[in-house]
Protein backbone atom coordinates (compact mmCIF):
# COMPACT_ATOMS: atom_id res chain seq x y z
CA UNK A 1 0.00 0.00 0.00
CA UNK A 2 1.01 3.43 -0.70
CA UNK A 3 2.30 5.49 2.25
CA UNK A 4 0.15 8.25 3.11
CA UNK A 5 0.47 11.95 3.01
CA UNK A 6 0.33 14.11 5.97
CA UNK A 7 0.54 17.81 5.82
CA UNK A 8 0.95 20.31 8.96
CA UNK A 9 3.01 23.73 10.00
CA UNK A 10 3.70 27.04 11.50
CA UNK A 11 3.39 30.87 10.62
CA UNK A 12 7.27 31.76 11.01
CA UNK A 13 7.42 33.63 13.88
CA UNK A 14 11.14 32.51 15.52
CA UNK A 15 11.85 30.24 17.69
CA UNK A 16 9.96 27.59 19.19
CA UNK A 17 8.82 27.02 22.78
CA UNK A 18 8.15 23.97 24.86
CA UNK A 19 4.31 24.91 24.50
CA UNK A 20 4.80 24.12 20.54
CA UNK A 21 6.51 21.08 21.50
CA UNK A 22 4.25 19.57 23.76
CA UNK A 23 1.39 20.64 21.67
CA UNK A 24 2.97 19.53 18.06
CA UNK A 25 6.26 18.89 17.56
CA UNK A 26 6.85 15.81 19.63
CA UNK A 27 3.72 14.74 17.75
CA UNK A 28 5.25 15.04 14.57
CA UNK A 29 8.45 13.66 15.31
CA UNK A 30 6.72 10.29 15.71
CA UNK A 31 4.38 10.53 12.56
CA UNK A 32 7.22 10.99 10.25
CA UNK A 33 8.05 7.42 10.51
CA UNK A 34 4.92 6.25 9.87
CA UNK A 35 3.62 8.86 7.08
CA UNK A 36 4.95 10.94 4.23
CA UNK A 37 5.71 14.14 5.61
CA UNK A 38 5.10 17.69 4.43
CA UNK A 39 5.62 20.49 6.90
CA UNK A 40 5.18 24.14 5.63
CA UNK A 41 6.54 27.30 6.77
CA UNK A 42 3.41 29.06 6.10
CA UNK A 43 5.13 32.57 5.70
CA UNK A 44 1.66 33.91 3.44
CA UNK A 45 -0.58 33.03 6.33
CA UNK A 46 1.28 35.25 8.54
CA UNK A 47 1.08 38.31 5.98
CA UNK A 48 -2.95 37.97 6.47
CA UNK A 49 -2.34 39.78 9.80
CA UNK A 50 0.80 41.20 9.56
CA UNK A 51 1.52 42.34 6.05
CA UNK A 52 4.25 44.94 6.89
CA UNK A 53 7.59 45.16 5.12
CA UNK A 54 9.80 44.19 8.60
CA UNK A 55 7.47 41.25 9.02
CA UNK A 56 8.55 40.04 5.54
CA UNK A 57 11.76 40.75 5.74
CA UNK A 58 12.60 38.75 8.85
CA UNK A 59 10.68 35.73 7.23
CA UNK A 60 14.22 33.86 6.43
CA UNK A 61 15.47 34.36 9.77
CA UNK A 62 12.39 33.14 12.21
CA UNK A 63 11.96 29.94 9.40
CA UNK A 64 15.72 29.39 9.97
CA UNK A 65 15.53 29.15 13.55
CA UNK A 66 12.41 27.07 13.35
CA UNK A 67 13.62 24.94 11.27
CA UNK A 68 16.96 24.59 13.29
CA UNK A 69 14.41 23.58 16.62
CA UNK A 70 12.45 20.86 14.30
CA UNK A 71 15.73 19.55 13.54
CA UNK A 72 16.70 19.80 17.16
CA UNK A 73 14.10 18.08 18.35
CA UNK A 74 14.30 14.93 16.02
CA UNK A 75 12.80 15.70 12.56
CA UNK A 76 14.46 14.05 9.54
CA UNK A 77 15.21 16.69 7.00
CA UNK A 78 15.61 12.72 4.85
CA UNK A 79 12.17 11.96 5.66
CA UNK A 80 10.20 15.66 5.76
CA UNK A 81 9.48 17.88 3.26
CA UNK A 82 9.61 20.99 5.28
CA UNK A 83 8.84 24.44 2.78
CA UNK A 84 8.53 27.96 2.22
CA UNK A 85 4.91 28.74 1.24
CA UNK A 86 5.41 31.65 -0.76
CA UNK A 87 7.97 29.78 -3.19
CA UNK A 88 5.61 27.50 -4.21
CA UNK A 89 3.34 29.71 -6.82
CA UNK A 90 1.16 26.63 -7.27
CA UNK A 91 -0.45 27.43 -3.82
CA UNK A 92 -1.56 30.50 -4.63
CA UNK A 93 -2.97 29.05 -7.93
CA UNK A 94 -4.83 26.54 -5.96
CA UNK A 95 -6.03 29.05 -3.44
CA UNK A 96 -8.07 31.21 -6.34
CA UNK A 97 -9.47 27.98 -7.77
CA UNK A 98 -11.05 26.96 -4.03
CA UNK A 99 -11.84 30.48 -3.64
CA UNK A 100 -14.76 29.64 -6.38
CA UNK A 101 -16.13 27.12 -3.87
CA UNK A 102 -16.78 28.61 -0.78
CA UNK A 103 -19.32 31.16 0.33
CA UNK A 104 -17.79 34.27 2.30
CA UNK A 105 -21.03 33.67 4.77
CA UNK A 106 -19.36 30.31 5.23
CA UNK A 107 -16.43 31.64 6.26
CA UNK A 108 -17.63 34.95 8.00
CA UNK A 109 -18.89 32.26 10.84
CA UNK A 110 -15.88 30.83 11.41
CA UNK A 111 -15.03 32.27 15.06
CA UNK A 112 -11.00 31.84 14.32
CA UNK A 113 -10.79 34.60 12.01
CA UNK A 114 -12.74 37.06 14.46
CA UNK A 115 -10.41 36.45 17.22
CA UNK A 116 -7.49 36.54 14.80
CA UNK A 117 -8.53 39.74 13.76
CA UNK A 118 -9.13 41.07 17.24
CA UNK A 119 -5.52 39.53 18.28
CA UNK A 120 -4.00 41.35 15.36
CA UNK A 121 -5.66 44.81 16.56
CA UNK A 122 -7.69 44.92 13.24
CA UNK A 123 -10.90 46.89 13.45
CA UNK A 124 -11.84 45.46 10.06
CA UNK A 125 -11.46 41.85 8.43
CA UNK A 126 -9.31 42.41 5.47
CA UNK A 127 -10.08 39.80 2.31
CA UNK A 128 -7.24 38.08 2.89
CA UNK A 129 -7.68 36.95 6.22
CA UNK A 130 -11.22 36.15 5.24
CA UNK A 131 -9.78 33.94 2.88
CA UNK A 132 -7.26 32.35 5.84
CA UNK A 133 -8.88 28.97 5.58
CA UNK A 134 -8.74 28.37 2.03
CA UNK A 135 -5.53 29.19 1.76
CA UNK A 136 -4.99 26.43 4.07
CA UNK A 137 -6.96 24.54 2.23
CA UNK A 138 -4.72 25.13 -0.81
CA UNK A 139 -2.10 23.92 1.78
CA UNK A 140 -3.16 20.91 2.35
CA UNK A 141 -4.21 19.45 -0.85
CA UNK A 142 -1.23 20.50 -2.55
CA UNK A 143 0.14 17.61 -1.92
CA UNK A 144 -3.09 15.96 -1.87
CA UNK A 145 -2.64 15.34 2.29
CA UNK A 146 -5.08 12.30 3.89
CA UNK A 147 -3.78 13.39 7.44
CA UNK A 148 -3.70 16.76 8.97
CA UNK A 149 -2.38 17.03 12.51
CA UNK A 150 -3.34 20.19 14.08
CA UNK A 151 -4.64 21.91 17.50
CA UNK A 152 -8.32 22.62 18.29
CA UNK A 153 -8.25 26.15 16.63
CA UNK A 154 -7.40 24.83 13.45
CA UNK A 155 -10.21 22.16 13.30
CA UNK A 156 -12.80 24.05 11.59
CA UNK A 157 -10.06 24.89 8.77
CA UNK A 158 -9.21 21.62 8.07
CA UNK A 159 -13.42 20.68 7.87
CA UNK A 160 -13.39 23.55 5.17
CA UNK A 161 -11.07 21.64 3.00
CA UNK A 162 -12.75 18.74 3.22
CA UNK A 163 -15.85 20.53 1.74
CA UNK A 164 -13.68 22.45 -0.59
CA UNK A 165 -12.11 18.38 -1.44
CA UNK A 166 -15.58 17.48 -1.84
CA UNK A 167 -16.67 19.98 -3.76
CA UNK A 168 -14.21 20.12 -6.22
CA UNK A 169 -14.52 16.47 -6.76
CA UNK A 170 -18.10 16.67 -7.56
CA UNK A 171 -18.13 19.35 -10.04
CA UNK A 172 -15.30 18.25 -12.33
CA UNK A 173 -13.20 15.16 -11.45
CA UNK A 174 -11.79 12.92 -8.15
CA UNK A 175 -8.54 14.76 -7.56
CA UNK A 176 -8.38 15.24 -4.00
CA UNK A 177 -8.62 13.00 -0.89
CA UNK A 178 -11.04 14.32 1.45
CA UNK A 179 -7.95 14.67 4.48
CA UNK A 180 -8.85 13.64 8.06
CA UNK A 181 -8.16 16.46 11.07
CA UNK A 182 -5.63 14.76 14.02
CA UNK A 183 -6.56 16.57 16.75
CA UNK A 184 -3.95 16.31 19.74
CA UNK A 185 -4.65 14.75 22.61
CA UNK A 186 -2.31 17.25 24.67
CA UNK A 187 -3.88 20.28 26.59
CA UNK A 188 -2.12 23.53 25.95
CA UNK A 189 0.55 24.35 27.67
CA UNK A 190 -0.05 27.33 29.99
CA UNK A 191 2.20 29.96 30.27
CA UNK A 192 5.45 30.66 33.28
CA UNK A 193 2.54 33.57 34.21
CA UNK A 194 -0.57 31.19 34.58
CA UNK A 195 -2.13 32.18 31.60
CA UNK A 196 -3.99 29.94 29.42
CA UNK A 197 -1.31 29.50 27.04
CA UNK A 198 2.45 29.90 26.52
CA UNK A 199 2.90 32.31 23.64
CA UNK A 200 5.76 34.71 22.32
CA UNK A 201 3.65 37.52 22.16
CA UNK A 202 2.53 36.92 26.71
CA UNK A 203 6.50 36.87 27.05
CA UNK A 204 5.53 34.05 29.18
CA UNK A 205 7.56 31.36 27.42
CA UNK A 206 10.60 28.53 27.65
CA UNK A 207 12.40 28.50 24.19
CA UNK A 208 13.70 25.10 23.46
CA UNK A 209 16.99 26.69 22.69
CA UNK A 210 17.01 28.86 26.24
CA UNK A 211 20.15 28.30 28.36
CA UNK A 212 20.71 26.72 31.30
CA UNK A 213 20.95 29.90 32.88
CA UNK A 214 17.60 31.40 31.19
CA UNK A 215 15.71 28.41 32.02
CA UNK A 216 16.69 28.86 35.83
CA UNK A 217 16.17 32.85 36.03
CA UNK A 218 12.39 31.72 33.98
CA UNK A 219 11.54 28.93 36.18
CA UNK A 220 12.36 30.97 39.45
CA UNK A 221 10.28 34.11 37.93
CA UNK A 222 7.20 31.17 37.43
CA UNK A 223 3.64 31.99 38.84
CA UNK A 224 2.40 29.35 41.22
CA UNK A 225 -0.29 29.35 44.35
CA UNK A 226 -0.73 32.86 45.03
CA UNK A 227 -2.32 32.57 47.91
CA UNK A 228 0.79 30.56 49.55
CA UNK A 229 3.03 33.09 51.62
CA UNK A 230 5.36 31.00 53.38
CA UNK A 231 6.66 27.30 52.65
CA UNK A 232 4.60 25.69 55.51
CA UNK A 233 1.44 26.73 54.37
CA UNK A 234 -0.48 23.79 52.28
CA UNK A 235 -0.55 24.82 48.40
CA UNK A 236 -2.24 24.15 45.57
CA UNK A 237 -0.95 21.90 43.02
CA UNK A 238 -4.21 21.52 40.49
CA UNK A 239 -3.32 24.19 37.92
CA UNK A 240 -0.45 25.33 39.19
CA UNK A 241 1.79 25.77 36.25
CA UNK A 242 4.97 24.76 38.34
CA UNK A 243 3.07 21.57 38.83
CA UNK A 244 2.09 21.37 35.30
CA UNK A 245 5.28 21.47 33.94
CA UNK A 246 6.40 19.16 36.82
CA UNK A 247 3.79 16.62 34.98
CA UNK A 248 4.95 17.48 31.23
CA UNK A 249 8.62 17.07 31.48
CA UNK A 250 10.31 15.65 34.78
CA UNK A 251 10.69 12.37 34.01
CA UNK A 252 11.16 11.54 37.55
CA UNK A 253 7.42 10.60 38.82
CA UNK A 254 8.76 9.17 41.99
CA UNK A 255 9.88 12.92 42.59
CA UNK A 256 6.76 14.81 41.05
CA UNK A 257 4.40 12.73 43.46
CA UNK A 258 6.57 13.00 46.76
CA UNK A 259 7.28 16.91 46.19
CA UNK A 260 3.27 17.33 45.46
CA UNK A 261 2.81 15.76 49.09
CA UNK A 262 4.64 17.70 50.51
CA UNK A 263 3.39 20.66 48.80
CA UNK A 264 -0.17 20.14 49.24
CA UNK A 265 0.75 19.48 53.35
CA UNK A 266 3.13 22.38 53.37
CA UNK A 267 6.88 20.63 53.92
CA UNK A 268 8.60 22.09 50.75
CA UNK A 269 9.11 25.53 49.75
CA UNK A 270 8.35 26.62 46.66
CA UNK A 271 12.22 27.42 45.99
CA UNK A 272 12.95 23.90 45.96
CA UNK A 273 9.73 22.54 43.84
CA UNK A 274 11.19 25.16 40.87
CA UNK A 275 15.02 24.19 41.91
CA UNK A 276 13.93 20.89 40.66
CA UNK A 277 11.67 22.17 37.75
CA UNK A 278 14.73 23.88 36.76
CA UNK A 279 17.02 20.43 36.61
CA UNK A 280 14.41 18.71 35.13
CA UNK A 281 13.59 20.81 32.03
CA UNK A 282 17.50 21.61 31.81
CA UNK A 283 17.72 17.59 31.62
CA UNK A 284 15.09 17.67 28.94
CA UNK A 285 16.45 20.49 27.10
CA UNK A 286 20.27 19.04 26.90
CA UNK A 287 20.38 17.11 24.00
CA UNK A 288 18.11 19.08 22.26
CA UNK A 289 20.28 22.40 23.03
CA UNK A 290 22.98 19.67 21.88
CA UNK A 291 21.71 18.88 18.20
CA UNK A 292 21.00 22.28 17.86
CA UNK A 293 24.26 23.22 18.21
CA UNK A 294 25.32 20.51 15.99
CA UNK A 295 22.99 21.85 12.64
CA UNK A 296 24.20 25.55 14.03
CA UNK A 297 27.36 24.83 13.52
CA UNK A 298 26.86 24.14 9.82
CA UNK A 299 26.11 26.96 8.21
CA UNK A 300 23.50 27.13 5.63
CA UNK A 301 22.29 23.48 6.41
CA UNK A 302 18.70 24.88 7.49
CA UNK A 303 18.99 26.99 4.50
CA UNK A 304 19.75 23.89 2.49
CA UNK A 305 16.66 21.66 4.17
CA UNK A 306 14.24 24.52 3.13
CA UNK A 307 15.46 25.13 -0.19
CA UNK A 308 15.46 21.51 -1.30
CA UNK A 309 12.09 20.37 0.66
CA UNK A 310 10.57 23.98 -1.20
CA UNK A 311 12.20 22.68 -4.55
CA UNK A 312 10.56 18.96 -3.76
CA UNK A 313 7.25 20.68 -3.08
CA UNK A 314 7.13 22.80 -6.40
CA UNK A 315 7.22 19.43 -7.89
CA UNK A 316 4.23 17.77 -5.87
CA UNK A 317 2.34 20.79 -6.03
CA UNK A 318 2.90 21.10 -9.47
CA UNK A 319 1.49 17.90 -10.32
CA UNK A 320 -1.96 18.16 -8.45
CA UNK A 321 -2.29 22.01 -10.03
CA UNK A 322 -2.28 20.22 -13.50
CA UNK A 323 -4.52 17.64 -12.54
CA UNK A 324 -6.83 20.12 -11.55
CA UNK A 325 -6.77 22.17 -14.35
CA UNK A 326 -7.29 19.41 -16.42
CA UNK A 327 -10.14 18.44 -14.93
CA UNK A 328 -11.63 21.52 -14.50
CA UNK A 329 -11.20 21.60 -18.67
CA UNK A 330 -8.97 25.03 -18.05
CA UNK A 331 -6.21 22.99 -19.47
CA UNK A 332 -8.36 22.69 -22.41
CA UNK A 333 -8.95 26.07 -23.32
CA UNK A 334 -5.23 26.90 -23.17
CA UNK A 335 -4.85 24.42 -25.40
CA UNK A 336 -7.14 25.14 -27.93
CA UNK A 337 -6.64 28.62 -27.97
CA UNK A 338 -2.62 28.36 -28.71
CA UNK A 339 -3.12 25.69 -30.76
CA UNK A 340 -5.06 27.89 -32.58
CA UNK A 341 -2.67 30.92 -32.60
CA UNK A 342 -0.01 28.59 -33.56
CA UNK A 343 -1.72 27.62 -36.89
CA UNK A 344 -2.80 31.38 -37.73
CA UNK A 345 0.88 32.24 -37.32
CA UNK A 346 2.02 29.52 -39.27
CA UNK A 347 -0.06 30.09 -42.14
CA UNK A 348 0.74 34.11 -41.95
CA UNK A 349 4.32 32.81 -42.59
CA UNK A 350 3.57 30.54 -45.44
CA UNK A 351 1.42 33.26 -47.19
CA UNK A 352 3.93 35.57 -46.78
CA UNK A 353 6.46 33.18 -48.00
CA UNK A 354 4.72 32.51 -51.05
CA UNK A 355 4.02 36.14 -51.77
CA UNK A 356 8.03 37.07 -51.76
N1 LIG B 1 -3.03 27.80 10.42
C1 LIG B 1 -1.80 27.28 11.00
C2 LIG B 1 -1.46 28.14 12.24
O1 LIG B 1 -2.26 28.24 13.09
C3 LIG B 1 -0.64 27.28 10.03
C4 LIG B 1 -0.95 26.55 8.76
C5 LIG B 1 -0.98 27.09 7.51
C6 LIG B 1 -1.29 25.18 8.61
N2 LIG B 1 -1.27 26.16 6.60
C7 LIG B 1 -1.48 24.98 7.23
C8 LIG B 1 -1.46 24.12 9.50
C9 LIG B 1 -1.85 23.72 6.73
C10 LIG B 1 -1.84 22.87 8.99
C11 LIG B 1 -2.05 22.68 7.62
O2 LIG B 1 -0.43 28.73 12.35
Amino acid sequence: METKRMLTGDRPTGRLHLGHYVGSIANRVLLQHQYECYFIIADLHMLTTRPGKEEIESIAENSREMVLDYLACGIDPQKAVIYLQSAVHETYELNLIFEMLVSVPRLQRLPSLKDMARAADLSEMPFGLLGYPVLQSADILAPRAHIVPVGKDNEAHVELTREIARRFNHLYEDVFPVPDVRIGSVPTLVGTDGSAKMSKSLGNTILLSDDVKTVNKKVAGMYTDPNRIRADVPGRTEGNPVFLYHHAFNSNKAEVAELEERYRSGTVGDVEVKDRLASALNAFLDPIRERRAEFEAQSGFADEVIYNGTLRMREVAGETLSAAKKAMGLTGAWNRISRKAEQARKKREKDAGASA
